[in-house]
C-alpha cells in the first residue's frame, strides 16, 4: 500500500509500548517493522503480547534494530539512559523519532533538539500524549493571567521512575513563561493510580481547580499515532501537542 509509515516501537513490552504495538498492528496505514524490549529477546512480539505472530522479533537495542529493518519513524517509550543513544542513533540516520519517555536533562532535549535540526527531521518530544492533558496546560495558561498564585499536583504509579513527571514541569515551565513567579510541583507515588494532574490556583477567597486523569494508557494512543502520521512533515524538535494539532 502506498503510503505506508514503517515504525519501530521501543519499549514494546512495557505499559505503554504493548498498547502502541496493538495500535501499529491494527491501522491499515501503519506497518511495525522492529520491536525492542529488555524481555523476550527474539520472540515475536505480536506472539509475546498475545496478539498473534506479527513477523517482528524484539530486539534488545534500538541501536540493533534499526540495523536490519530501517523504519520511517522510531516510537520511544522506554527510560531516558535506554532511549538517550538510541534517539540519537535514529536522528543520525534521519530517521524521525516521536519520544514519550521522560526524564531527560535540559542538555539532552537540545543535543535531540540540534542533531534533528542538523539531520532534517522531525523530533516529538512530548511529556504526555492525551488530548486532556493538552487541554489542561492551555486552560492553565488561560486561567494564569487572572491567579498569580499556582501549584501543579501530579499522582503516578509507584512504579514510575522519574519525579516529578515530565508532563508535572512541562505544565510548570509554560506557567512560568506565562509570567508570575515559579511555580511549585509535588509528586505523589501511589499503588493504583496511572497519571494525574492536577493545577490549583488560589486567590482571595477562591480556588479554581484544573485536572486531568489518565485511566489507562489508551489514553495516549491517539495522540501518538497522530504524531507518527505528522512528524515526517517537520523540521526540528516539537515539544507540545498543541503545536503538533495545528502542524
Ligand atoms: N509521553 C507520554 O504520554 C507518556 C505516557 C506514559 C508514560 N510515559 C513515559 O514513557 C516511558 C515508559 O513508560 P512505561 O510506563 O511504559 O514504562 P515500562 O512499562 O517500564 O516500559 C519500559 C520499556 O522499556 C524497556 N526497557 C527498559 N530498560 C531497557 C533496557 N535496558 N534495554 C532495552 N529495553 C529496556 C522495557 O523492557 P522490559 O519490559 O522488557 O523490561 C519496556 O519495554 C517512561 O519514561 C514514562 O514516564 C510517557
Amino acid at each position: 500500500m502506498a503510503g505506508v509509515i514503517k515504525v519501530a516501537v521501543a519499549g514494546a513490552t512495557g505499559r505503554v509500548g504493548r498498547e502502541l504495538v496493538r495500535a501499529v498492528a491494527r491501522e491499515a496505514d501503519l506497518e511495525l517493522v522492529a520491536a525492542t524490549g529488555r524481555r523476550a529477546v527474539g520472540e515475536d512480539v505480536g506472539t509475546y503480547l498475545g496478539l498473534g505472530a506479527l513477523g517482528v522479533k524484539i530486539a534488545g537495542s534500538l541501536q540493533e534494530a534499526l540495523g536490519f529493518a530501517p523504519p520511517d519513524v522510531v516510537v520511544d517509550f522506554t527510560r531516558a539512559e535506554v532511549a538517550r543513544e538510541g534517539i540519537v542513533a535514529a536522528l543520525e540516520r534521519r530517521i524521525h523519532v516521536v519520544v514519550g519517555t521522560t526524564g531527560f536533562s535540559a542538555a539532552d532535549l537540545q543535543r535531540f533538539e540540534e542533531l534533528a535540526y542538523r539531520y532534517g527531521v522531525g523530533a516529538v518530544i512530548i511529556a504526555n500524549f492525551a488530548i486532556g492533558a493538552m487541554l489542561l496546560a492551555r486552560f492553565a495558561e488561560q486561567a494564569r493571567q487572572f491567579f498569580p498564585r499556582v501549584e501543579v499536583v501530579e499522582t503516578h504509579h509507584d512504579a514510575k521512575l522519574d519525579a516529578p513527571s515530565g508532563t508535572a514541569k512541562r505544565i510548570a515551565q509554560r506557567l512560568e513563561a506565562a509570567g508570575g513567579g515559579p511555580v511549585p510541583v509535588h509528586s505523589l507515588r501511589l499503588p493504583g493510580a496511572v497519571a494525574h494532574h492536577e493545577v490549583v490556583f488560589g486567590g482571595p477567597g477562591q480556588l479554581l481547580t484544573l485536572r486531568h486523569d489518565s485511566l489507562s494508557r489508551e489514553s495516549f494512543v491517539p495522540g501518538v499515532l497522530m504524531a507518527v502520521r505528522k512528524v515526517q512533515a517537520l523540521r526540528g524538535a516539537v515539544y507540545d501537542l498543541d503545536e503538533l494539532v495545528r502542524a
